[in-house]
């Protein structure tokens, strides 16, 4: 029933479609795999020069392959109609309205892509829910896609295959993936499908690395693997306050535990906190899972690893105001990075957000500078506030008395931070480490005083701190408490 794959499709061409087919294109010349999606504009950027999502290595891969085995389209219909194997990968953000607002993801684009393979799909054609979704979501679209599809005695399999790619190092995760998880029904067709995927990574993953598992599984693993990440974050946040309480060293502490084999050194960072696509959109789910199987106490464990992260980003914002003076009111504050990690531009659930939003609501100026971050994304997640240009920005004097509350994005660090009080490190950009000794000289000469420094994302070291300090910065890093 399931031949050997030559044709793929992968319905949604945003940050897990675009790249994990675009290398599986690049490492599979003999498979045609054609990328789709609803948005025109999305699908003309991948088909530029300037693809619309930053990945390091992502734009060779694609002009590599593009035109050749990859391509990207709207017309998702006609992509459906000729594949063999079907990516599902299509956004699964959690509800707002409705049963489950504010914990359940809301499926309607599973469900609506689900109806189009019903529709359209060939006879034998293999779908593999490769979006992040809550366990059973398999089970829903078997029951839509037998319900609906048209075809006699028509044949479909649905494969779990979670993908585990970080933001940042997705080509890289690609390429070497620590794991490749695929998740079947128990039946004999199930596994005939699991077989056809299985060769399609074969062909660069080593096998012992491709896992085999049930349906319910694999599902639950995607789920599992970043609630567990997620909560080393917050275990690590959570010490990190004791440290600063304490006159410790959070990152001598994780330095400490993480050299035992049985906790590991990952994951253990200690910062403004967690953002992204997956950490609190998974954790919700499980949330959510777990209050529908009757587990409140399993639901209330997980829930406090999101507390935790609102808890430590809204204490750096508190620790600024508190250090400077508890008064931020027209302070011009630089907010250096804006992503939720170095190496992307994307600021979903970033805690920057918080972070500008809290400050604003103080009353700062903010100026903002991300090397990848766009303007639009910037404005679309501070709705609500006055923009400020910076060329009207940089035009005023220093005896025009700014207006309270407001932001504006600058086109370098340097420049944002002329007559700045306070610099706020807030992703961990690798253009932000090492600046050197002048630099950082000539940075206090033109800020206003006494100029912090509140290092958020462990940019600066222990040497780097004295040293600002003996220049007359008043510097601040989350975790590491003044010697008591
Ligand atoms: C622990 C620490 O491991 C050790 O480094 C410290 O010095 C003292 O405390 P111990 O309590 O002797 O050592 O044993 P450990 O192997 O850590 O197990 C503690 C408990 O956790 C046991 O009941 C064990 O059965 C349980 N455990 C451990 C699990 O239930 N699951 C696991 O994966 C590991
Ligand atoms: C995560 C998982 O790592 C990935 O396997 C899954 O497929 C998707 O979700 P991503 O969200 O892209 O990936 O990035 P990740 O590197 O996990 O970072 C998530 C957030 O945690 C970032 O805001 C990061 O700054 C923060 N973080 C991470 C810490 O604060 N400390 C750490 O030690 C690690
Ligand atoms: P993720 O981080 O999970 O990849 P994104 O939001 O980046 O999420 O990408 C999901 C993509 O799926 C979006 O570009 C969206 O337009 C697309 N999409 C959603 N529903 C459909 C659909 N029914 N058919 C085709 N594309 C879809």
């Amino acid at each position: 029933v399931f031949p050997k794959v030559r044709n793929i499709c992968c319905i949604g061409a945003g940050y897990v479609g675009g790249p994990t087919c675009a290398v599986l294109a690049w490492k599979c010349p003999d498979i045609k795999v054609t990328i789709c999606d609803l948005s025109q504009p999305r699908i003309d950027a991948w088909n530029s020069d300037t693809l619309p999502i930053f990945e390091p290595g992502l734009s060779e891969i694609v002009f590599e392959a593009r035109g050749r085995n990859l391509f990207f389209t709207t017309d998702v219909d006609n992509a459906i109609a000729e594949a063999d194997l079907i990516f599902v990968s299509v956004n699964t953000p959690t509800k707002t309205s409705g049963v489950g607002a504010g914990v359940a993801a809301d499926l309607c684009y599973v469900e609506a892509a689900t109806r189009r393979i019903a529709a359209l799909s060939r006879k034998g054609a293999i779908i593999v829910e490769k979006s992040t979704v809550p366990c059973r979501t398999a089970e829903s679209m078997r029951q839509i896609l037998s319900a609906t599809s048209p075809q006699e005695g028509a044949v479909f399999e649905i494969l779990s295959n979670p993908e585990f790619l970080a933001e940042g190092t997705a080509v890289e995760d690609l390429l070497d993936p620590a794991r490749i998880l695929i998740g079947a029904l128990d039946t004999p067709r199930g596994q005939l499908a699991q077989r056809r995927l299985v060769e399609v990574y074969a062909n660069w993953v080593a096998p012992k690395n491709i896992l085999t598992t049930s349906l319910w599984s694999s599902e639950l693993s995607k789920l599992a693997a970043n609630a567990l990440l997620a909560q080393r974050v917050s275990s690590i946040n959570a010490i990190a306050a004791i440290c600063e309480a304490t006159g410790s060293n959070v990152f001598e502490v994780s330095n400490a535990c993480g050299l035992d084999p049985r906790i590991g050194s990952q994951f253990l960072k200690a910062g403004l906190g967690f953002g992204g696509s997956c950490f609190q959109k998974d954790i919700f789910n499980l949330i959510y899972l777990s209050t529908s199987l009757n587990l409140p106490e399993v639901a209330e464990y997980w829930a406090q690893v999101l507390k935790m992260n609102e808890w430590t980003k809204s204490r750096f914002t508190r620790g600024v105001v508190k250090k400077m003076f508890s008064t931020i009111t027209r302070k011009t504050i630089v907010c250096a990075g804006y992503a939720f990690k170095k190496d992307t531009g994307d600021i979903r659930e970033a805690p920057a957000i918080n972070v500008a939003r809290d400050l604003m609501e103080d009353g700062a100026c903010l100026r903002i500078y991300d090397p990848k971050v766009t303007a639009e994304s910037i404005h679309e997640s501070l709705k609500g506030f006055t923009y400020i240009d910076w060329a009207t920005a940089s035009a005023a004097g220093p005896w025009d008395l700014p207006q309270a509350g407001t932001y504006t994005i600058c086109p370098s660090l340097d420049a944002a931070l002329v007559n700045a009080s306070a610099l706020l490190f807030v992703t961990d950009w690798s253009e932000f480490k090492g600046l050197d000794l002048e630099w950082w000289t000539a940075t206090h000469a033109k800020m206003t005083k006494p100029a912090m420094v509140f290092d958020g994302r462990d940019i600066l070291n222990t040497a780097e701190c004295a040293h600002l300090r003996k220049i007359g910065f008043g510097v601040e890093k989350t975790g590491v408490g003044h010697a008591i």
